[in-house]
């Protein structure tokens, strides 16, 4: 890993910043609202929203379409303006800062999208260049920062190939390393593999994964696929109707949903409290019943052969 995530401003990085490796932000939310006023009145996208993530940890958000996940994430980063309630992300309160202030900090919090985001008119060098330049970055440093970080995501031979060249997942990995060129110690992602075919959703996903456990990076993702969420996710939250319904630790949420909106996104049938499932076959037919049913969210509390 030849990235260099040092920010050159005093106290701006951790103690562990001298290896090259920045800690990822812790980030709190306290009391979150957003309300947007429509023409038919008030719409509550979220309401009395309260986390707490830990630095390094990949955290999921799911639930159903417009519950809120989006709005949720991009209060994080002040894309929206919260009605009520604060963000801190690594102690500094984002929710107070204004102009200045409020663009260095979210030099801090890279984004990547579903859509990509990319400038159609810019090749792959100059898309991850742009965040560089806007941070006054200026000449040879800018070159060689964005070598590094298109060599980073696999893409360095293809620096001035413009997005239409490109396929869905090096779009999305010209993204990951636009939104790691301010070096970042939070990334948000939403929806950002669910625009891409599963091979290439795992491929980016490892991507991540590696970004997340070299540099310590938290990672905050919105997704609808639950096999994102087990594959990379240590915490998920769930949303419904703007506010949290469950939260917890992946295993335990995915083997015993409590809410019925988790129950819905995981699939678990409604009436499957308690119920036997009967197999034909022998032990072994049952343990592969048994892998069958926990792969898809479902407890298994005990098994017999009769
Ligand atoms: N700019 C806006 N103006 C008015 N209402 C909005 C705006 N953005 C979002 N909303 C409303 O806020 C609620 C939450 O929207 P949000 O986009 O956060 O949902 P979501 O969980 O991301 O949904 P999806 O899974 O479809 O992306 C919805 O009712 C939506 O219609
Ligand atoms: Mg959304």
């Amino acid at each position: 890993m030849a990235v260099e995530l040092v920010d050159p401003r005093p106290g701006v990085n951790p103690p562990n910043s001298g290896s090259g490796v920045v800690g990822g932000a812790s980030i709190r939310v306290d009391g979150l609202s957003k309300a947007y006023t429509v023409r038919s009145g008030d719409v509550a996208a979220l309401e009395d929203i309260n986390l707490d993530i830990a630095g390094g940890e990949i955290f999921a958000i799911i639930g159903r379409s417009g519950a809120g996940k989006s709005t949720l994430i991009r209060c994080l980063n002040r894309l929206e303006r919260p009605s009520a309630g604060k963000v801190w992300i690594d102690g500094l309160e984002i929710t107070q800062l204004e102009g200045k202030e409020l663009r260095a900090a979210r030099r801090r919090i890279g984004m990547i999208f579903q859509n990509f985001n990319l400038a159609a008119q810019r090749t792959a060098f100059d898309n991850v260049a742009l965040p560089l330049v806007l941070a006054g970055e200026r000449g040879k440093r800018i070159e060689a920062h964005v070598m590094e970080l298109l060599d980073l995501v696999g893409l360095a031979d293809r620096r001035d190939a413009f997005p239409a060249e490109l396929s869905g997942g090096q779009k999305q990995r010209v993204g990951i390393a636009r939104a790691l060129a301010t070096a970042p110690s939070v990334l948000l992602c939403d929806e950002a593999t669910s625009a891409l075919d599963p091979e290439t959703t795992s491929s980016v996903l490892d991507l991540l994964q590696s970004i997340n456990r070299q540099m310590g990076l938290s990672i905050v993702l919105v997704t609808h696929e639950m096999s994102v969420v087990r594959r990379i996710a240590q915490r998920v939250l769930v949303l419904d109707e703007g506010r949290i319904v469950e939260q917890g630790d992946v295993a335990t949420l995915f083997t015993a949903p409590q809410h019925p909106v988790t129950r819905e996104l995981l699939r678990v049938p409604p009436d499957a409290d308690g119920a036997w499932l009967r197999v034909a076959g022998g032990p072994d037919a049952i343990a592969g019943a048994v892998s069958l049913l926990q792969a898809n969210g479902i407890a298994v509390e005990s098994t017999r052969h009769e």
